[in-house]
């Protein structure tokens, strides 16, 4: 479920931050969600002065923002393989960032992501970049992970993948949609359910639990896979590593 903390400008101001790294000729996953929408739109800017980038959108709503702001587009199926450019960097933001775990940084290990419905094309896309950036406000860090769990599964595992959630500890909610009768849809034509875990004190173990249920598409645990977060403050930008 989407968070409702932080406010706009520090979400640009990391989104900014994130697209200012970025380097000419470089191919760029483009996350989903109001902050990375602001590095989305600020590639766009550099692209209008002259910078030669490509995006590779993680949704719908990327692809459409993407578009209409000119930046030239690849499908993942286009961007990896023998043959393929790969992905320099990815842009995305998160539900929630834990920070202060092992590590040689700032400890920065795990995310929730799905808040948006979003995350398995957001893994394939940030898991496939050399640079997965992600874009927050302070709203987004806790010391332990305990958002509920966004879980996308095929529509016919629903009431399956719900008893082996409740069987790991967890109580699952079938994700409504707003304004539409019935469950959100993902873009793969699926499910969401939103598992509530409490406290998450170990990531990594859960998101193999969750990975090896039949049903499950994907979770949205993002475990060891973030290299820096840019977290946009009401006066500045901190940058966190792992
Ligand atoms: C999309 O499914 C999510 O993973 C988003 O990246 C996440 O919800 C962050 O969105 P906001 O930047 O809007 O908070």
């Amino acid at each position: 479920m989407k968070t409702s903390g932080g406010s706009d400008a520090a979400k640009r101001r990391a989104g900014e931050s994130a697209a200012g790294t970025v380097d000419d000729g470089d191919v760029v996953g483009l996350g989903t969600g109001s902050t990375a929408a602001h590095a989305i739109r600020r590639l766009g800017e550099r692209v209008d002065a002259g910078v030669e980038i490509r995006g590779v959108p993680t949704s719908f709503a990327s692809r459409e923002l993407a578009a209409d702001r000119g930046i030239p587009l690849l499908d993942l199926e286009e961007a990896v393989g023998p043959d393929a450019p790969g992905i320099d960097v990815a842009i995305d933001g998160a539900d929630q960032v834990a920070v202060g775990g092992s590590g040689d940084g700032d400890g920065v290990n795990a995310l929730i992501k799905g808040g948006g419905a979003a995350h398995a094309r957001e893994k394939l896309v940030d898991a496939a970049a050399d640079r997965f950036l992600v874009v927050a406000d302070p709203s987004k860090e806790a010391p332990v992970l305990d958002r509920s769990v966004p879980v996308e599964v095929l529509p016919a595992g629903r009431s399956a993948v719900a008893e082996s959630v409740r069987a790991a500890g967890g109580d699952p909610t079938l994700r409504r949609a707003e304004r539409k009768d019935g469950p959100v849809v993902t873009d793969n034509g699926n499910l969401v359910l939103d598992c509530a875990f409490g406290e998450v004190a170990d990531p990594a173990a859960l998101a193999v639990t969750l990975s090896t249920t039949p049903g499950v598409v994907e979770h949205g645990l993002f475990v060891d896979l973030a290299d820096e977060v840019h977290v946009g403050t009401d006066s500045g930008v901190r940058v966190l590593t792992r």
